[in-house]
């Protein structure tokens, strides 16, 4: 009788973890390494938050709290849901989490039953497909490649749609390529929607606040009322306040799945850090001033980043318009021999030879698009190879 679950079979390790391997492994051997592979913002909590922390810690707020979080966060996550989204929501239709990752893990496994599918956009953030995986589901990979500007089109997602599809994962902007949905858009997508009722919409909307060039963020509950019984509408104070730390993230929909997520979790993990969930209040509740001006940073950094690229040989980078990476394709480098004499025969093997001979760790585009996916239905994806960047301060220099 095999130890480990069998579920973990389906689910491959993740591909980047050879390279931050390498990175520390490099850097420990005294090499000055620039690690560029994890997505979060580089820049403190803001005072004002972390303040709340502290309060919380005083006041003696240390103790288990309600399994998916305190009433007078639910409420802010409902004033915010107003606020920026035009979306209205009870209560108890909130749910909140240890960060964004726990709240669609709970999705998942509170929804999917063997056999059922789930329809990701490629290129995606690296965890969807195993997380489908191991809640029993079966990821539909469907290409959103460079020629559509990194979007799914009302075509491809109409032809992903089976009698098996649970959900469609919706990610805008999108973690890698920073590619947003604007109005119209998203609604030929919700169009598409409308018309199979039995899909319901996971949407996650963590990067919401960084957008660039006056890019107005919508979601689809908002966008397309007649999706507001399907749609779990997920967030996080992770990238916009800079508290990934923190571990809190949130969603509100339909109050039958919000109960059942909140079982899930009530068997896993309980409640999400009391002195995080203040924090959040905090967060949601007092100044946002400093958003548009965090998106404005990232924004001279992208401009940057992206003009930079584009003048070296043989990568070409396309602009995102939200979230802080940049996914630039490298496909006119393929075969050809690195100036430390390596072969370039994929992104990966660029990648490589990117953090061996310019000391430069990134992580390859494959981690989004195709190699991830130890069981998915599609594994014919064709995305261009590239690399993904998040834009750090490491990049200013
Ligand atoms: C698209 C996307 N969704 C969700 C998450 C997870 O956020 P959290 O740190 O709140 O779990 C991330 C983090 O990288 C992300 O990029």
């Amino acid at each position: 009788m095999p130890f480990l679950s069998a579920t973990l079979d389906r689910v491959k390790p993740s591909p980047t973890i050879a390279m931050s391997n390498l990175a520390m492994d490099l850097k420990a051997a005294g090499r000055d390494i620039i690690s560029l592979s994890a997505g979060e913002p580089d820049f403190d909590t803001p005072e004002t938050i972390k303040a709340a922390g502290r309060a919380a810690i005083d006041a003696g707020k240390t103790k288990y709290t309600v399994v998916d979080g305190i009433p007078e966060l639910k409420s802010a996550v409902c004033a915010k849901l107003k606020r920026d989204n035009a979306l209205e929501y009870e209560p108890a239709q909130v749910t909140i989490g240890t960060g964004g990752k726990q709240v669609l893990y709970n999705a998942l496994m509170a929804t999917l039953n063997p056999g059922d599918e789930v329809v990701i956009p490629a290129p995606y953030w690296v965890s969807y497909p195993d997380m489908v995986q191991l809640a029993g589901g079966t990821p539909v990979i469907v290409e959103a490649g460079i020629d559509t500007g990194f979007r799914l089109t009302p075509e491809a997602l109409e032809a992903a749609i089976t009698p098996r599809t649970k959900w469609l994962i919706f990610n805008s902007p999108s973690n890698p390529t920073g590619a947003a949905y604007d109005r119209d858009a998203l609604q030929a997508l919700t169009e598409v929607l409308t018309r199979h009722p039995h899909v319901w919409v996971l949407t996650d909307d963590m990067y919401e606040h960084i957008t660039f060039d006056g890019f107005e963020f919508v979601t689809p509950a908002q966008v397309e009322p007649a999706l507001y019984d399907r749609t779990l509408t997920m967030n996080g104070v992770s990238k916009a306040y800079a508290m990934t730390g923190w571990r809190i993230g949130y969603a509100a929909g339909p109050q039958k799945l919000i109960a059942a997520m909140r079982k899930v979790q009530s068997q896993s993990t309980s409640n999400p850090c009391s002195i995080s969930q203040w924090a959040a209040v905090e967060a949601l509740n007092g100044p946002q001033d400093f958003l548009p001006e965090n998106a404005a940073l990232f924004r001279r950094r992208r401009d940057l980043v992206v003009s930079m690229l584009n003048d070296a040989q043989g990568v070409a980078c396309p602009t995102p318009q939200g979230a802080f990476y940049v996914y630039p394709s490298i496909a006119e480098c393929i075969g050809k021999t690195s100036a430390g004499g390596q072969l370039i025969s994929d992104d990966e093997a660029f990648a490589m030879a990117l953090l061996e001979e310019a000391g430069v760790a990134v992580v390859f585009g494959a981690a989004s698009s195709r190699s991830a996916t130890a069981n998915a239905s599609s594994s014919d994806i064709n995305c261009p190879p590239a690399l993904v960047l998040p834009m750090h301060s490491a990049i200013e220099g």
